[in-house]
């Protein structure tokens, strides 16, 4: 949560940042500001709101400079405000500072500045620990750098900050622990950010700064060092990103782009890995642990949010090929609990973006059991990539809109190939079956393909059904978490209530709901369960109650008993997930921009939660 940028060199730094605070606006978006240093001083602007409205603001201020730094806030101490937004700024007025994290014993150390006098201006844990580091700057004489150094061995949280100092303007310094932090090289310039998305147009060069480490960056100097003042090597990672890949490209939306991508992203995981005709799976990661994974006692799938959907489904496939226990966990729940995790566990960490807080202390935690870490992520280089044992990435590019889409199914193909390798390898699968499977996921991008052409059907269904203040997203079996997926998808674009449930659990409390305004959407593609869910969609019928069905092509039972279908290629109820969500996807696109929402960036959320 929150965005962070920093530019130092010869280039004027205010565009690069307003620049890179829009790419990272799916961080957060409630508040923006931005601090520079130029001949008049130090310039602090900042205002609540998107990074759009600042830039309004700004027309006309001295914003020339070549250094500065930038925040998008997701607000975690003070609500959204003009005075709680980043850059905060020192009693003294010479140091500005913005911070993606969360100070815990802010309250302590609030206590003791109070107790010598000092008096803040904002709610925030941000402003707290700048003074903090003024103090101590001040009582021991020190450099700013070594002030900061000593600040953080009394800090406990998380954090990235980037502070500048106006009477010395020829150096960001930038510190992290928790958060993400990356930092671009270029030819006498340094970039910051809190992915690479602000700098890949000038530089594929980028260090992934790593926890308790503070960077002295200058336009032509980076040095790293720990918090015992001792010099740390630089990691200097090949960045694969380019710029189309990050912009909207004629579409009105980034997750309508995400959306339409999948048919290429869901091949693109694919490629390389698998060959259907060979009947081979071709995964690194999981070739050099074979022997964990197939006489793991358990695994323990650790996620949030959609990965956690993801894990679900994961879940049954594995137990259902592999015949290993799967138990899947929210990481937040899993790091306070005091689970059993025991050596010979496997535990996948799901991750879209790899920084989500929970999930990475849920790592950390297993770790220390003796558990081996199996990382599914899609941001190269992260900081769930960097901590696993193993893992594979998803190759989806990068994911803009706040509700994950492509990641998603991205997940899905990565948890199944993995499946169907274990359950190859350790005997577990028939050669036929073996076989059929790898052919139908080969097939899965070009039945995605297909049924995007429909979209406008969905479209029409949504107009239809925006006034609902409620809804309902039930499915059985491989299909029970594709309606949780559905349900969350709607409740964060569009705001409607939804609820997820088994079609077969609706009759223990969510059947009291149903009357004629409840919209039902079935998942009830062909599967060993579909007899059962016509039952259910029966029972909703006799009550009055909307049903929307997700069925697949040669269905000739449903579309006489539903209000309104979408027909899916057929798949076996393994693959399905992956095609049956997408129409889900799209409902709640459609409703949401039906009813004006903010689709990207929808009201509280964030795409990357580094806090817990
Ligand atoms: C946030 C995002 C979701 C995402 C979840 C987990 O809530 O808005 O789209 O599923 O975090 O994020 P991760 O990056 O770990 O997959």
């Amino acid at each position: 949560m929150c965005g962070i940028v920093g530019y130092i060199g010869p280039r004027e730094a205010y565009p690069i940042i307003i620049t890179g605070l829009k790419r990272q606006e799916y961080r957060g978006y409630d508040s923006t500001g931005v601090a520079l240093i130029n001949r008049d001083g130090l310039q602090v602007y900042k205002k609540k709101g998107k990074v759009a409205e600042l830039e309004e603001t700004l027309l006309g201020k001295p914003l020339s400079a070549h250094i500065g730094i930038g925040h998008t806030r997701w607000a975690t101490h003070g609500e959204p405000s003009d005075r709680n937004a980043h850059p905060h700024t020192s009693a003294s007025g010479k140091l500005a500072m913005i911070h993606n994290g969360i100070i815990e014993n802010y309250g302590q150390l609030k206590q003791e500045l109070l107790n010598k006098g000092y008096t803040f201006t904002s709610d925030t844990d941000t402003e707290v620990l700048l003074n903090f580091i003024e103090e101590i700057k001040k009582n021991n004489k020190c450099s700013l750098e070594e002030a900061i150094r000593i600040a953080l061995k009394r800090v406990a949280g998380a954090y990235v900050i980037l502070v500048l100092d106006a009477d010395n303007p020829d150096t960001i310094i930038a510190a992290r622990k928790g958060s993400p932090l990356v930092i671009g090289i270029g030819k006498g310039e340094h970039f910051l950010g809190s992915d690479a998305t602000p700098m890949i147009e000038y530089t594929k060069e980028v260090v992934y700064v790593n926890d308790y480490e503070v960077a002295i960056v200058k336009a032509d100097e980076l040095i790293l060092k720990n918090l015992g003042n001792e010099r740390q090597t630089l990691y200097i990672t090949k960045l694969d990103m380019e710029l189309a890949a990050i912009e909207k490209g004629g579409y009105d939306h980034f997750m309508l782009k995400e959306i339409f991508e999948q048919p290429h992203t869901i091949y693109d995981c694919l490629r390389g890995r698998l060959d259907a005709k060979a009947g081979t799976i071709t995964m690194k990661g999981v070739q050099d642990n074979i022997e964990q994974l197939i006489n793991a006692n358990r695994i323990i799938i650790v996620a949030c949010g959609t990965s956690w959907h993801a894990g679900l489904i994961a879940e049954y496939v594995i137990e259902e090929l592999c015949r290993i226990p799967v138990e899947v966990e929210y990481a937040s729940e899993f790091r306070y609990r005091n689970p059993i995790v025991n050596k010979g566990d496997v535990v996948i960490a799901i991750s879209q973006s790899g920084e989500t807080a929970d999930t990475l202390v849920a790592i950390e935690k297993a770790k220390e059991n003796g558990a081996i870490i199996f990382g599914i992520v899609n941001v190269v280089g992260s900081s769930i990539a960097r901590i696993s044992h193993a893992g594979a990435y998803t190759h989806a590019g990068p994911e803009i809109g706040v509700a994950s889409t492509k990641a998603f199914t991205a997940q899905l193909a990565v948890l199944t190939m993995m499946a169907l390798k274990i359950a190859k390898e350790k005997g577990t699968i028939t050669e036929e079956y073996y076989s059929k499977l790898l052919f139908e996921l080969e097939d899965v991008p070009e039945k995605v393909e297909s049924l995007l052409k429909n979209a406008d059907e969905i479209k029409t269904i949504a107009e239809k059904y925006k006034g609902a203040s409620d809804a309902l997203f039930l499915g059985r079996g491989y299909n029970f978490p594709v309606a949780l997926e559905g349900a969350l998808k709607l409740k964060e674009i569009s705001y409607i209530h939804a609820e997820g449930y088994p079609a077969a659990e609706m009759k223990h409390g969510p059947i009291a709901l149903v009357d004629e305004n409840l919209p039902v959407v079935f998942v009830a593609t062909k599967d060993a369960y579909h007899a059962k869910i016509v039952s259910n969609i029966q029972e909703i019928k006799a009550r009055k109650g909307k049903v929307i069905a997700i069925i697949s092509e040669g269905d000739e039972v449903i579309p006489g008993m539903a209000d309104d279908v979408f027909v899916v290629p057929p798949a076996d109820e393994i693959i399905a997930p992956m095609i049956s969500v997408i129409p889900l996807q799209l409902l709640s696109y459609y409703i949401g921009v039906a009813k004006g929402c903010d689709v990207d960036k929808p009201r509280n959320l964030a795409k990357s939660v580094t806090v817990e």
